[in-house]
């Protein structure tokens, strides 16, 4: 299967392809080809060194290639940028591309971190990635309260439950099986798409917790 990670120059970006070259074939998307290879030697170097061997490769090239190729089309990007992105893009990927949106539409005000949708009356991200989509069931909303830090480090062992937003079963799937690649995630199915926001603002909620009661590692696990 070949993953390819839109906005994979960042460090979500690096997480998810440190986490699935040892299964998959990556491509590390950027608005600038030269930065995407310069990742992908990166991020091979360090998968090699945790890893040994890997099975699958790393490679870089521009956000557009990428999104032609790709089996499964990560959005890495952040929420300010989902439209003058997924306008440049989703209308080249394959009809049968899984497109996941981790998105958090998230900002740092004086009472903490707050939900742009609410905060701002804007719409939440799955809505607005989808309106960009001709086949808008194919897109799966997740790993919004996985922390990069976390997945950076390929060895680190996760204790964590991730929230999965979509409509198609099919694409659904796809998802929970990336998901359960990484060892310790464990996939949670909340509903279609238009629940999404419900996993997107667990990210705000995560951090203020984290920031007001020093708490070292949060993540949420149903219990
Ligand atoms: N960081 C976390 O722990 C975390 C956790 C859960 C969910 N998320 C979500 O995951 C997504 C990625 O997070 P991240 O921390 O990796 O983001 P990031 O580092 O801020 O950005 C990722 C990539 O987006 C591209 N980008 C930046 N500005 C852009 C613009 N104006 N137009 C187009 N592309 C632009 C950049 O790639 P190029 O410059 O190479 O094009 C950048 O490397 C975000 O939506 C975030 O909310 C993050």
């Amino acid at each position: 299967m070949k993953i390819g990670i839109i906005g994979g120059t960042g460090g979500m970006g690096k997480g998810f392809a440190l986490r699935w070259s040892q299964n998959h074939d990556i491509i590390i998307g950027s608005r600038d080809a030269a930065r995407a290879s310069d990742s992908a030697v990166e991020y091979t170097n360090l998968a090699k060194e945790a890893f040994g061997e890997i099975k699958g490769t790393i490679s870089g090239s521009d956000n557009v290639s990428v999104a032609k190729e790709s089996d499964v089309l990560i959005l890495s990007i952040p929420y300010e940028n989902i439209d003058s992105v997924c306008s440049a893009i989703l209308h080249e990927i394959k009809d049968s591309c899984v497109v996941v949106s981790p998105i958090v539409p998230m900002t740092k005000t004086d009472v903490g971190f707050e939900f742009i949708p609410i905060k701002e009356n804007k719409p939440f991200s799955y809505q607005l990635v989808s309106k960009h989509m001709k086949n808008k069931s194919k897109l799966v909303s997740a790993f919004h309260v996985i922390s990069e830090k976390k997945l950076v480090n390929p060895k680190l062992e996760l204790d964590y439950d991730i929230f999965v937003c979509g409509d198609d079963d099919e694409s659904v799937q796809v998802v929970n099986g990336l998901i359960n690649e990484i060892k310790g995630l464990r996939p949670i199915y909340l509903g279609p798409g238009e629940l999404s926001y419900l996993s997107e603002i667990s990210t705000p909620l995560l951090l203020n917790a984290m920031i007001r009661n020093k708490i070292k590692n949060p993540g949420i696990k149903i219990v």
